[in-house]
């Protein structure tokens, strides 16, 4: 039998540099105006780049319910792809306090985690996710491959010409 192991961290806000208690600051705003009329769940996510300049976004929900787009690929569609030079160094995804049982940090969903892992392969550099509960606890994983073992990559295929 093999194991996966990979590690993470549990942090308080206060522990947070403060180039990142200003992603949370951002992804905390654009939660504000997420477009959740049906889950009233309202998500926003925050990407830090190389430059120091952040890229954000938020869910926006559809009558067709598979249509919504979860915040994290709202903020990753926003990135300029071909300014390689700004990579992604650190993404930061929370919600509006108040909407759930707890206020403890939410991971994305698998789509959202094939979709980061596009960004970070894409640009070969890792990108260090932080999950943060609006009562300020955070799950802190340096590198976002670890959320997706055994994922699906463009190395794994070849076009036909
Ligand atoms: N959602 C996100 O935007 N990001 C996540 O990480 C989890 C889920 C959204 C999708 C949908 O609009 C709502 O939250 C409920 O699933």
């Amino acid at each position: 039998m093999q194991n996966f192991q990979f590690p993470y961290q549990r942090l308080v806000k206060t522990e947070l540099s403060p180039e990142i208690q200003e992603l949370v600051a951002a992804a905390e705003a654009v939660a504000e105006h997420a477009y959740a009329p049906y889950s009233h769940f309202k998500v926003g996510a925050a990407l830090l780049l190389a430059d120091g300049s952040m890229v954000t976004g938020n869910n926006h929900e559809n009558a067709s319910y598979p249509v919504g787009i979860c915040a994290e690929r709202a903020a990753l569609s926003a990135l300029d792809m071909n300014d390689t030079a700004n990579k992604v160094k650190a993404i930061v995804v929370t919600y509006r306090p108040g909407q759930q049982t707890h206020n403890s940090p939410v991971a994305p969903c698998g789509m959202c985690r094939q979709a980061i892992l596009e960004v970070q392969q894409w640009q070969q550099q890792p990108i260090a996710m932080y999950m943060y509960g609006p009562d300020g606890e955070v799950i802190f994983v340096e590198n976002a491959a670890f959320l997706l073992p055994f994922a699906f990559g463009s190395g794994d295929f070849h076009t036909v010409k």
